[in-house]
């Protein structure tokens, strides 16, 4: 909830600096000084965890660490530097690799979703619930391109396009734990990504998880918070978006330009 404050409270500040990671990938002051005031949060009150952030070194290890926070500051950090308001902040305690609790919040809605593992997944403290859809064609998507998409485009454009012609319609947020966290609340039905981050994903994977929906990776792997891509569903969809995902890379494969 901090980390909102700190987000609204520089949102379309005139002296938000904003600097590049890569060509497309942006990273802002406040993603930083978040994650700063988060690590020095955890190193007080708790000295010996491990905090796995996006911005600051520590924590990327080999080994499973006892407790590790998993955090991302801002999470849809372009929105945040256009002033486009829709971003939030995502965490996640694992424990012995095994995700525990999860929180996401989303200062420009007030909504602060939840989740603990077996005990369930809440929104401002309501219990949440996957929707009921059953087919693809009756479902909302919603899906995220990595930072590397202007190198390889064409197999990311045509699962999408895949998609877009199979479901109801396909939306594109541009924060991949909102995404997941509308998964758990029944306002999409299903999400899938490649190459994403950990602190992307660990908050909202068990958010869906625990208000009842499937996440495996996009192959129909099981899940992992470091395995890259993710599908995340209702669970009444999911097989009917992996044959999609599969039928798709098969043809790809096949064909010519592969
Ligand atoms: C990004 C967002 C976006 C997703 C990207 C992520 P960031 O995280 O979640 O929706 O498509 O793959 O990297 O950089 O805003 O923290
Ligand atoms: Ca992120
Ligand atoms: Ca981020």
């Amino acid at each position: 909830m901090h980390a909102g404050r700190v987000q609204m409270a520089n949102f379309r500040a005139a002296d938000l600096r904003v600097d590049k990671k890569g060509v497309i990938d942006l990273v802002t002051n406040i993603d930083v000084e978040i994650e700063r005031q988060f690590r020095a949060m955890i190193a007080e009150r708790f000295p010996g965890h491990v905090v796995l952030g996006e911005e600051l070194e520590g924590g990327g290890g080999e080994d499973v660490p006892e407790y590790c926070w998993v955090f991302d500051p801002i999470d849809g950090t372009t929105n945040y530097a256009h002033g486009l308001p829709i971003f939030c902040c995502s965490l996640a305690l694992e424990i012995n690799g095994v995700p525990a609790v999860a929180a996401v919040f989303d200062p420009n809605r007030e909504e602060l979703f939840t989740a603990e593992r077996g005990r369930g997944a809440w929104l401002n403290g309501a219990p949440l619930h996957v929707s009921s859809s059953e087919t693809v064609i009756d479902s909302l998507l919603v899906t995220g391109f990595h930072y590397g998409v202007h190198r390889d485009p064409a197999g990311l454009m045509g699962l999408f396009s895949r998609f877009i012609t199979r479901a109801r319609a396909v939306r594109r947020l541009g924060s991949a734990a909102l995404d997941l966290c509308y998964v758990a609340a029944g306002r999409f039905d299903g999400f899938w990504e490649q190459k994403l981050q950990p602190w992307d994903v660990a908050g909202g994977a068990l958010i869906v998880q625990e208000a009842g929906g499937r996440v495996t990776a996009i192959d129909g792997a099981p899940y992992r918070s470091r395995g890259g891509s993710v599908l995340a569903t209702n669970g009444h969809v999911h097989d009917e978006m992996l044959t999609i995902i599969r039928e798709f890379r098969r043809e790809w494969a096949e064909s010519p330009r592969a």
